[in-house]
């Protein structure tokens, strides 16, 4: 069961061989016909997704946060994208109706190409299990009295419980499952959390996110709290998950940069106060953005002094986010230097307006040169 030869950084011939073939120990394939009768087709499909909460604390207590206001988005399998946009766009609370964390007031979920809307709570929770949750904190996430060993025991002997696998299967899923992630078994599943570095943890909080052979995985700021050092490694591990094992991969953020470098061929939905406001391959929305909140948001991208000059057209919010700020009309439009009343009255749909290649929720789409550019040497 377990194989020490490792084809990519981590992973093994078998679990190579599962991904292509679809013949996993565990009786889950990857082409539709998982023996637990959830389908395994990768895809996310979220369409209109509308969450709202009471506020909390003295100021705002009891007023209603609209915290998404109708989010539509696809992944396909094998597939990433990246959420961007400010604190408390929403970026966490759609990761956690992905996984099933929180409810969601209207809307559909499509996981793996099933329909959730039409199934009872008990009949949702393995597909919800599918989609899993890697969280901002490696060291929160996991008990730290217990050794990896015992942190990947208990999903995988439910899983042997469903499957009938033996003791075997689930001591040589363990190995694997680290293995995956580029972890020394050996090295590791004796260890308590604290005994490993911040990447260690958050590689094992990944392999636990594999036992149970997730469709995608859901990274919510999940290289913030680690080393900067070790930050690439995580990132690089992430990326490999998606082509040796077909995993989707979301990735929530407000760093434009990690966004680049995770989702590259992947789709990028910049969010703003719960609504999606510019969407299309990372690439061309980071290259080419016309919403001037994307511009805002790019322009505040640190320049490297003696390597970089800043974009000419740089842009930043005439005031700071204050979601007291108007809801008629455009979102933005508070903040917006381009603000006219028609913003001010009427709220702009994410489409083409202008006939521009990717989507965005403007009136007035322009292109502006706002990310910095190399100096020319001297
Ligand atoms: N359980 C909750 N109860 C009340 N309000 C909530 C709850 N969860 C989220 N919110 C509110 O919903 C909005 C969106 O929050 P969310 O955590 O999704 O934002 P975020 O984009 O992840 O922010 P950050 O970048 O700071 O992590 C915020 O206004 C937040 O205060
Ligand atoms: S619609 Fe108007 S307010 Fe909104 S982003 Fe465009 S220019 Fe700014
Ligand atoms: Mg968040």
């Amino acid at each position: 069961m377990i194989h020490k030869k490792r084809s990519l950084d981590g992973a093994t011939r078998e679990s190579l061989d599962r991904a292509t073939n679809g013949t996993g120990t565990d009786g889950t394939g990857t082409d539709g016909t998982g023996t637990d009768g959830t389908g395994t087709a990768g895809a996310i499909e979220a369409r209109g997704i509308v969450k709202s909460f009471k506020a909390r604390g003295d100021v705002l207590a009891g007023r209603t946060v609209r915290a998404l206001r109708g989010v539509d988005f696809r992944i396909p399998p094998g597939g990433a994208a990246s959420f961007i946009g400010e604190s408390g766009c929403g970026k966490t609370t759609l990761g956690r109706i992905l996984a099933g964390v929180e409810s969601f007031d209207s809307g559909e979920l499509v996981l793996g190409g099933v329909p959730l809307a039409g199934l009872a709570p008990r009949k949702r929770a393995p597909h919800f299990r599918r989609v899993q949750l890697i969280h901002q904190d490696p060291y929160s996430a996991l008990n730290p009295t217990r050794t990896v060993e015992s942190i990947l025991r208990d999903p995988l002997a439910l899983r042997a419980k469903q499957t009938g696998q033996s003791r075997a299967w689930i001591d040589g899923r363990a190995r694997e499952v680290l293995d995956l992630v580029g972890l020394d078994p050996g090295y590791v599943l004796p260890r308590f959390p604290h005994q490993l570095s911040g990447g260690m943890r958050q590689r094992v909080v990944i392999a636990r996110a594999l036992t149970v052979d997730p469709a995608a995985l859901v990274a919510d700021e999940a290289v913030s709290m680690i080393d900067v050092s070790l930050r690439l490694g995580v990132l690089n591990l992430l990326r490999e998950l998606r082509s040796t094992l077909g995993v989707s991969v979301l990735f929530i953020t407000h760093d434009v940069a990690t966004a680049r470098y995770i989702g590259a061929d992947g789709e990028l939905y910049v969010i703003y106060r719960g609504e999606i406001v510019e969407h299309g391959p990372t690439e061309t929305v980071l290259a080419d953005p016309v919403h001037p909140y994307t511009q805002c948001l790019l322009s505040a991208i640190p320049v490297l002094h003696g390597v970089e000059q800043p974009g000419a057209d740089r842009l930043a919010p005439t005031e700071p986010l204050d979601e007291s700020q108007p809801e008629d009309g455009c979102l933005f439009a508070a903040r917006c230097p381009f603000a006219t009343d028609r913003c001010r009255t009427e709220h702009p749909e994410l489409g083409h307006l202008g006939g521009t290649a990717h989507e965005h929720a403007c009136f007035y789409p322009q292109r502006r040169s706002v990310v910095a550019t190399p100096l020319a040497d001297t």
